[in-house]
């Protein structure tokens, strides 16, 4: 009779193992959202954080990804974060983040940043750090700042040369109100529109330009739509990596410290493609057909005046100091 007993141990013993090792083999799904194709700095992001989480966790999370707005425009992604009804994780441009969290809009602020180096230390130094912690009164958790570059102008009715060249210019601008004061100041009709929107747009003659850095133009073939593209710099695109609160509160503090480690090899992936894209891009546009006109100082320094007027309304939403403090950053 003892030695049926034991028997009986030993084989709940070896079956709850097996249970354990199913669900040791049985990762959990993170379902992962963004706005361009998979080999684009959005893709890049998404791998660098999957590979770090994966390794990290010895593959107890499996990401599975949601390229070229598959799961809707940026606004419903970050809407489904925030109700835990959609996607667990995003990496979403400041375009539509500032419709969420509106201090993020800070860096949408055109010929504010210098170049990449400064948009870098601006993001990882004190104003990057306080505009995450803005995050959790959104119901979004920020893990970490990406960056698409600088953004230029594309369009179909003439190179554009000189700000007077904008007037009237039916121009995409992004779902933002710093983006579409500029361009208002410049004197062109700026037409907010999401993403999944624009393409089609621009095929119909709908509206003649938009403007994105040369990471976007290059993965998402705007030559195929567009003509001109005129390298203007006016703003250095950020974006972030986001997960939904109700997945992250619900990890261990060992695992929320993985994906937060991981979001900053994403971020260090997505650097490194937009360095590539920044040196590269405009040769493969210009190649791929898109006629390209480069500004002088000089002519930079005109489209920026031109954009002088939407300071007042900057300086209001978020004060000089903090734009001060921005500029002053080495
Ligand atoms: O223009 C936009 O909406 C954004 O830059 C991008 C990357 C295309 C979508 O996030």
């Amino acid at each position: 009779m003892k030695s049926l007993f034991a028997c009986a141990a030993a084989a709940g013993v070896f079956v709850s193992a097996l249970w354990a090792t199913a669900a040791a083999a049985d990762p959990v799904e993170v379902k992962i959202a963004y706005a361009l194709a998979r080999d684009s700095h959005y893709g890049a992001a998404a791998e660098g954080w999957e590979k770090a989480v994966t390794e990290a966790s010895g593959g107890r999370y499996k990401f599975t990804h949601f390229p070229s707005s598959a799961q809707g425009g940026e606004r419903e992604v970050l809407e489904g974060l925030q109700l835990g009804t959609g996607v667990q994780a995003a990496v979403v441009s400041s375009g539509t983040l500032s419709n969420f969290v509106p201090e993020a809009g800070v860096t949408d602020i055109p010929f504010l940043f210098r170049d990449l180096a400064h948009g870098r230390a601006v993001l990882d130094g004190p104003v990057g750090q306080s505009i995450i912690e803005k995050f959790p009164d959104a119901d979004l958790i920020a893990l970490a700042w990406g960056e698409q570059g600088f953004r230029h102008i594309t369009n179909n009715r003439k190179p554009i040369e000189k700000p007077e060249d904008l007037a009237g210019l039916k121009i995409r601008t992004m779902e933002n109100p710093t983006h579409i004061d500029a361009f208002k100041a410049a004197g062109a009709a700026p037409t907010p529109m999401s993403w999944p929107e624009v393409i089609p747009a621009l095929e119909q003659g709908a509206i003649d330009a938009q403007e994105n850095p040369l990471s976007v133009i290059v993965s998402a073939k705007l030559w195929e739509v567009q003509k001109y593209l005129t390298l203007s710099g006016h703003v250095y695109s950020t974006a972030m990596l986001v997960v939904a609160p109700d997945f992250w509160n619900g990890l261990s503090e060992e695992d929320q410290k993985i994906f937060l480690d991981g979001a900053k090899q994403g971020q260090a992936a997505m650097r490194a493609f937009v360095d590539n894209a920044e040196k590269s891009g405009a040769e493969t546009a210009k190649a791929a057909g898109i006629q390209i006109n480069e500004l002088s100082a000089e002519q930079k320094a005109a489209f920026q005046t031109s954009m002088k007027d939407a300071y007042d309304g900057y300086y209001k939403t978020y004060g000089k100091d903090l734009i001060d403090e921005i500029i002053a950053v080495e």
